[in-house]
């Protein structure tokens, strides 16, 4: 804002019904640099002070017939409540003086007759005073602009660092989905594993009250937990961990170190990287690779291993009771030194959810059919992916008329060699 408060000089309203005494006080002020006004009388006064802007003093005689000097300032101070009032009164008049200061607001008064230079003082401070207010004012609108500009730049601002945030966000987790696409593409058997693992491992941490921000960190450590099988040995269902040859055995055992090592040169994983490492650990200090035991696990890397557990149980299990069996299961691993036992309260929590999300088992079965034969509302059991391995559609998606329409038109681009897998009901028959 530029504004120059010297650019209009101020106004000065001189108000009495002697017109010798107006134009000896209009001479007295001409060589001052205020801009001056009279009127002969308090209602030609009010006219003078609505038709000009900005009078910043008014100096008013007391003794005037029809309006008096207190009456006049009192009806000037509603027209403008900023200009400094003046009186102007004979000595003897002080009742007039007390009245004007009571209810004209006046700022002061003169002796009348006066001496010229007081008077001319008396109005240099009341000038001065009217321009220290208004340069006040100035400053205050000044600042008050000012600070608004600010809130609506720090508004902007606020805005675009979300939106950049949630840009990152985005990037960084699709980087995260490719690098676990990855593994799923090299190990069919691990297809679901991954996202499910993050799934329940972040409802388990949920539920064990974990703060926001450790909550994300075992979310991305459960997504690529096995990321360091990666580079290792061939883990297709023909070589099951339990078939590995003790050299195999060696090998497999290193993904967990082989994992952090990938993330670790990634500053936004390397807290994540420490969960990878020991998702292995058991409870009882027979797990690998540091043997830890009990709290002396990282409690992420304890919920991730519960997670896991969970995944390959619900996996496994069918029928209507897929719940219970995995909450069975989950109680033995406790018991049997495995898994955190502080963690089963929470699983049971867990797992009846997890299992209604995932109809797997719970009266499903599941069939493969055509992409032709796709309906809406059906929901995929596995990953859709295309002959290549790309990666389509996720399992658990419900299908409607855009996914299906994709899947139609991907499948003449790139054509599976099998069909997709759709989750079925059992009739109740
Ligand atoms: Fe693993
Ligand atoms: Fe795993």
């Amino acid at each position: 804002m530029s504004e120059d408060v010297n650019a209009a000089p101020i106004k000065v309203l001189f108000v009495d019904d002697e017109e010798y005494i107006l134009k000896s006080i209009s001479r007295l002020f001409v060589d001052e640099p205020y801009e001056v006004l009279t009127a002969p009388s308090g209602a030609k006064g009010l006219t003078v002070l609505r038709g000009a802007e900005d009078v910043g003093v008014i100096v008013t005689d007391q003794r005037m017939p029809s309006m008096t000097g207190t009456e006049f300032l009192a009806r000037a101070k509603e027209i403008a409540p900023d200009a400094l009032r003046i009186v102007l009164t004979g000595y003897a008049d002080i009742h007039a003086v007390v009245e004007a200061i009571n209810r004209g607001g006046a700022y002061r008064y003169a002796a009348k007759p006066w001496e010229d230079e007081e008077l001319l003082q008396i109005v240099r401070d009341a000038a001065r005073q009217y321009e220290l207010l208004r340069e006040n004012d100035r400053l205050e609108r000044l600042v008050r602009k000012q600070n608004e500009e600010l809130k609506e730049w720090n508004t902007e601002l606020e805005r675009r660092v979300m939106e950049a945030t949630h840009r990152l966000k985005k990037s960084f987790d699709d980087t995260l989905a490719s690098f676990a696409g990855l593994l799923e593409l090299r190990d069919p058997s691990e297809r679901h594993h991954s996202c499910n693992v993050a799934a329940v491992a972040e409802a388990l941490a949920v539920a064990a009250a974990l703060p926001a921000d450790e909550v994300e960190t075992v979310r991305i450590a459960a997504l690529i937990h096995d990321i360091g099988k990666v580079g290792g040995i061939d883990l297709s269902p023909n070589n099951a961990v339990q078939a590995l040859t003790p050299e195999q055995w060696r090998s497999y055992k290193e993904h967990p170190v082989r994992g952090q090592t990938v993330v670790d040169s990634i500053e936004a994983l390397r807290s994540a990287g420490v969960l990878i490492r020991h998702h292995h650990e058991r409870w009882d200090g027979g797990g690998f690779p540091d043997g830890l035991r009990g709290a002396s696990i990282p409690v992420g890397a304890r919920i991730i291993a519960l997670a896991d557990l969970i995944d390959r149980e619900m996996s496994k299990c069918r029928g209507a009771n897929v719940s219970d069996l995995v909450l069975d299961a989950v109680r033995g691993e406790g018991s049997a030194g495995r898994i955190d036992p502080g963690l089963v309260p929470h699983a049971r929590r867990v797992v009846p959810e997890v299992c209604s999300r995932a109809p797997r088992g719970a009266g499903h079965y599941e069939e493969e059919i055509d992409v032709s034969k796709l309906r809406r509302g059906m929901t995929l059991s596995r990953d859709a992916l295309s002959g290549t391995g790309v990666l389509l559609l996720r399992a658990g998606t419900v299908m409607d008329g855009t996914t299906i329409a994709a899947l139609a038109r991907h499948s003449e681009l790139d054509p599976s060699r099998t069909g997709v897998y759709v989750f079925r009901e059992h009739s109740a028959a």
